[in-house]
């Protein structure tokens, strides 16, 4: 179907409708099918996605090493073979990536960065309540950003709006059954599952996701209803998030979750289970002043779940800026004002604002999934510079709890 018969499907569904809720639901199906066509188009022909191979270069930054000692140790035989590109130039898929790092760490193990010992694993929440505030690109590019690093990350999309999941390649009302998303490892009755049997492996080697859809929204309905009955289930309701992800600790190095953008059950089940919050702040003063809100509403709500017996031990909570234009006067104001009141909570790079963004979300993608060649060049390298800054600092807040040095 073209995208003109697309539009001209929507626009006939309009007349005449036999009512409201007819009229809405001719529209979704005519949306659902459309984006499921597109879909098809974007990623032929098994519509799945794959990601792409890397440059030698790419692969030396993502594994520590110089590009030098790459091409050494290609000339020598040791490590997987490279695939040759174009002018003979070595590629490597990600999982050739993660092999060179088993490859290295067999004389220097600090190659492969899984966590050891006492260090825990990090569960960390992105979230504001405040709609568009960056939360589902900034948890994205961070969990594919650790796994590029080679540590194993386990996504969770807990917005049944599902737009994490869409980046991932998943049109939520196609490809997500019930029960597959976390709703299916939290709910209350008996058909609850192992969230082992929801995680789904992603095309990202060391990067495994919990998709979202509108099932997730049955928590927020479930959940009042168990608290008016007085009834707990097998737990309270803001353990369950963490005491699911309890049984697939040993899988993984960092869990990082999307919430949703309401301060619901999910939300503070999500607050419940993480050890590390990042609060995502679109720099604009509407936005902080309901930030505000969102601030007082989080701290009443969580010293009820403390009192309750809620577990809120972090590690680390901090404001990252989103969508910061740093030559908009305005902007840089209300930055300079959050980093005065809050002082090192603020991270202090902030996540720019980027066309390479948009313009990879276009095609469900996200910065690290597009290569240099497909859009333009200094766009792109402003966009990875400062993706990789901030997530940079990131992982060097997680190897600081682990008790490492910065990498
Ligand atoms: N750094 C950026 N540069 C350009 N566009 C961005 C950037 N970060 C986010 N956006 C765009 O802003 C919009 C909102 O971002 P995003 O979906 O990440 O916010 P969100 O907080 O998850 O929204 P919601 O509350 O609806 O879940 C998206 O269209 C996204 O592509
Ligand atoms: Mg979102």
């Amino acid at each position: 179907m073209t995208d003109q018969a697309a539009t001209q499907d929507i626009s006939r569904s309009t007349s005449p409708p036999a009512s409201i809720d007819q009229l809405i639901a001719d529209n979704a199906r005519a949306l659902s099918s459309q984006l499921h066509t597109l879909r098809a188009r974007l990623f032929p022909p098994t519509a799945q996605k794959e990601l792409r191979l890397f440059s030698s270069a790419e692969a030396a930054r993502l594994i520590g090493v110089t590009d030098g000692y790459l091409r050494q140790l290609a000339l020598g035989g040791g490590g997987p073979a490279a695939e040759r590109g174009p002018g003979g130039r070595r590629l490597y898929s990600l999982a050739q990536v993660h092999e060179l790092r088993r490859f290295l760490a067999k004389s220097k193990p600090g190659y492969i960065p899984a966590r050891v010992g006492s260090e825990h694993l990090q569960v960390i929440a992105v979230t504001n309540f405040k709609g568009g505030s960056g939360k589902t690109t900034v948890s994205t590019h961070l969990a594919q950003y650790l796994a590029l690093r080679g540590f194993r990350v386990l996504a969770i999309d807990l917005d049944p709006q599902a737009s994490m999941s869409a980046l991932f390649g998943y049109q939520p009302e196609f490809d997500i059954k019930p029960n597959e998303t976390l709703y299916g490892a939290i709910r209350y009755d008996g058909d609850r599952r192992p969230l082992k049997e929801i995680i789904r492996p992603t095309y990202f080697q060391g990067l495994d996701i919990v998709p979202g859809n509108l099932e997730l929204h049955e928590f927020e309905h479930d959940t009042p209803r168990m608290l008016a009955e007085g009834k707990k289930g097998d737990g309270l309701f803001f353990a369950r998030v963490a005491k699911a992800l309890t049984t697939v600790d040993q899988d993984y190095d960092i869990v990082v979750i999307d919430c949703p953008p309401q301060l619901g059950f999910l939300t503070l089940g999500a607050l419940c289970a993480a050890t590390g919050v990042l609060i995502t702040i679109h720099p604009q003063m509407l936005d902080v002043a309901s930030m505000s809100q969102f601030l007082q509403m989080t701290s009443g709500l969580l010293s009820v779940v403390r009192k309750a017996g809620g577990n809120l031990q972090y590690d680390f909570l901090r404001y990252l800026i989103t969508r910061f234009e740093p030559n908009d006067g305005p902007q840089a104001q209300v930055v300079g004002f959050l980093r005065n009141l809050f002082g090192d909570l603020v991270l202090t790079q902030a996540m720019l604002k980027s066309t390479a963004v948009s313009e990879a979300g276009l095609r469900k993608q996200t910065v690290y999934e597009i290569s240099r060649d497909q859009i333009n060049r200094q766009t792109y390298e402003r966009a990875i510079e400062s993706l990789d800054a901030v997530n940079g600092e990131i992982e060097n807040l997680i190897r600081k709890v682990w008790g490492r040095a910065a990498a």
